[in-house]
C-alpha cells in the first residue's frame, strides 16, 4: 500500500508530497501543529486538539482562508488511506507562500498551508517500553519565551532530544533559571510524592497545555488522586516515589532515571502505570 499525505486540497504520493521553498514554514517556522494519537483507530481527544490549534492560530494572528470544520475529515480520509489503526496524525498550518519578508504577507493573497498525515506506530513496543520505563537528563530550557504555542520552531527541543539520545535517555526535562523543571522537549513532565500526589508544573506561558496532561488530571479525578499544579525542583524530582512524562505520542511514560539517578528502584512505578492503562477511559474517542 502506498502512503499518502494531504497538502493544500490534495492527497499527493509519499513521494512528491512538497511545500514550496518560500513557504512561511520552511523560512520562519511561521507555522503550528498538531499531533494526535490514534487507538484502535479512534482518534483520542480530537476536538482537544484542535481547539488548541485555534488558540495557535490566535496567538500568531493567522486566520486561515479555509474552516478548521474542514480538518476533521481530512484527518478521516488520511487515517482511511493510510490504513492507520494505531499511531498518530499530523497538522499543520503555516502563513502560506510568499517572498521572504519577516512582515506578513497579504493574507488576501496568501493562502495558508495546511498539510495533514497519518502515520502507524508500533503499539506493542510503546507498551514494551512503558513496562521498562524511560530515563530522563535535565537541561536549561533555552527554548523562546512562548512554549505555550504549538509553533513548529521546534530547534531547542531538538537539539535537547538529541542530546538525551547521546546520553542513553529517551527525554529532556528542561529547567528554568531558578531550577525549575518546566516539561520535556517533546512532553510534560510529572511527579509523584510520598502521599501518591501528582504534581506537574502550572499551564503558564513556560509549557504546553498538553491534552495528555489533562486528560491526566481527568483519570486521577476519578482514581481519587490528588494533583498540584505547582512548579517543582531537579532536586525535588530526583526524591520523588515516581515519575512519568505525558505526550499524546508517548501517553503516560514512566520515568525511572533522572540524570541517571533512579527512582523507584529504576522500575516503572505501579501509580504510573495505572494512569497509562485507564487513560483511554477518560478520553474522548472519535471514530
Ligand atoms: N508534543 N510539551 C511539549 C513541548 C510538547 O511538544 C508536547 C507534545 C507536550 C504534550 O502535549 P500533548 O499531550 O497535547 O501531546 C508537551 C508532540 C507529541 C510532538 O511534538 O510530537
Amino acid at each position: 500500500m502506498s502512503r499518502t499525505i494531504y497538502v493544500n486540497g490534495s492527497y499527493q504520493p509519499y513521494d512528491q508530497a512538497t511545500l514550496h521553498v518560500e513557504d512561511r514554514a520552511t523560512l520562519f517556522s511561521d507555522s503550528v501543529y498538531e499531533v494526535v494519537e490514534i487507538k484502535n483507530g479512534n482518534l483520542i481527544d480530537q476536538q482537544d486538539h484542535l481547539d488548541r490549534l485555534a488558540r495557535s492560530l490566535n496567538e500568531i494572528s493567522l486566520t486561515p482562508d479555509f474552516s478548521l470544520n474542514t480538518i476533521p475529515f481530512i484527518i478521516r480520509e488520511s487515517v482511511r488511506r493510510n490504513r492507520v489503526r494505531n499511531g498518530m496524525v499530523y497538522i499543520q498550518v503555516s502563513r502560506g507562500v510568499a517572498k521572504r519578508d519577516f512582515i506578513f504577507p497579504n493574507p488576501d493573497m496568501t493562502p495558508a498551508t495546511l498539510i495533514i498525515f497519518a502515520r502507524s506506530s508500533n503499539f506493542i513496543a510503546k507498551e514494551v517500553q512503558a513496562s521498562k520505563g524511560i530515563k530522563v537528563i535535565t537541561m536549561p530550557d533555552i527554548r523562546w519565551k512562548r512554549p505555550d504555542i504549538k509553533t513548529t520552531g521546534l530547534l531547542a527541543s531538538v537539539l535537547a532530544r538529541q542530546t538525551a539520545k547521546g546520553q542513553g535517555a529517551a527525554e529532556a526535562w528542561l529547567y528554568d533559571e531558578n531550577g525549575f523543571i518546566t516539561e520535556g522537549a517533546a512532553s510534560n513532565a510529572w511527579i509523584i510524592n510520598e502521599q501518591d500526589e501528582l504534581i506537574t508544573h502550572p499551564a503558564t506561558t513556560a509549557i504546553l497545555k498538553g491534552i495528555t496532561r489533562e486528560g491526566v488530571m481527568r483519570a486521577a479525578k476519578q482514581l481519587q488522586l490528588t494533583y498540584i499544579e505547582r512548579p517543582f525542583t531537579i532536586e525535588e524530582a530526583k526524591q520523588a516515589k515516581e515519575a512519568f512524562i505525558t505526550a499524546a505520542t508517548n501517553l503516560v511514560m514512566p520515568v525511572t532515571h533522572i540524570d541517571g539517578d533512579p527512582l523507584n528502584n529504576g522500575q516503572s512505578g505501579a501509580v504510573s502505570l495505572r494512569l497509562r492503562h485507564i487513560f483511554h477511559e477518560f478520553a474522548q474517542l472519535t471514530k
